[in-house]
C-alpha cells in the first residue's frame, strides 16, 4: 500500500494528540468494521474553535486524517468546521488508498459527534444543525 508523504508525515508526527482538561465539547465515535475510535475535544469560544485534540486507538490513516482534520479546523468558526467533508480530509492529505477511506470518516464523525456534545451542554438541539451522525464510509459499510 503506498501512502503519500504528507500521510506519513501526519502518521510520524500527528498534530494535536492529547486531551484537553476542561474542554467545551468531547466526541467519541467508533468504526464498527474495524473496531478503532476516536476521541475528539474542542475547546469553543465565541463559536470559533481556539483549541482541538484527539486521542485515537486506530490505525495509521485513522491517525493521520485526524491530525489534518485538527490542523484544518483549528482557529476557524463552528460552522466551516461543519462543513469539513472526508473527502476535504483526504484531499489535503494528497489521498489514501481506497482501502483506508472509510478511516478519514472517523475523523469527520468525531469533530461533528464533539460540536454535537458542545450544543447539548448549551441546551440547543445539535440535530438541526449538525444533522445525524452517521457511517456513510463507502468501503466498509454495504452490508
Ligand atoms: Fe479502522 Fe482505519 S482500519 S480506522
Amino acid at each position: 500500500m503506498i501512502y503519500s508523504e504528507k500521510v506519513m508525515d501526519h502518521f510520524a508526527n500527528p498534530r494535536n494528540i492529547g486531551e484537553i482538561e476542561g474542554a467545551d465539547g468531547v466526541g467519541e465515535v467508533g468504526n464498527a468494521k474495524c473496531g478503532d475510535i476516536m476521541k475528539m475535544y474542542l475547546k469553543i469560544d465565541n463559536g470559533v474553535i481556539t483549541d482541538v485534540k484527539f486521542k485515537t486507538f486506530g490505525c495509521g490513516a485513522a491517525i493521520a486524517t485526524s491530525s489534518i482534520a485538527t490542523e484544518m479546523i483549528k482557529g476557524k468558526p463552528l460552522t466551516e468546521a461543519l462543513q469539513l467533508t472526508n473527502k476535504a480530509v483526504v484531499e489535503a492529505l494528497d489521498g489514501l488508498p481506497p482501502a483506508k477511506i472509510h478511516c478519514s470518516v472517523l475523523a469527520e464523525q468525531a469533530i461533528k459527534s464533539a460540536i454535537s456534545d458542545y450544543y447539548t451542554r448549551q441546551g440547543i438541539d445539535p440535530t438541526p444543525i449538525v444533522g445525524t451522525i452517521e457511517d456513510h464510509c463507502e468501503t466498509c459499510c454495504e452490508d
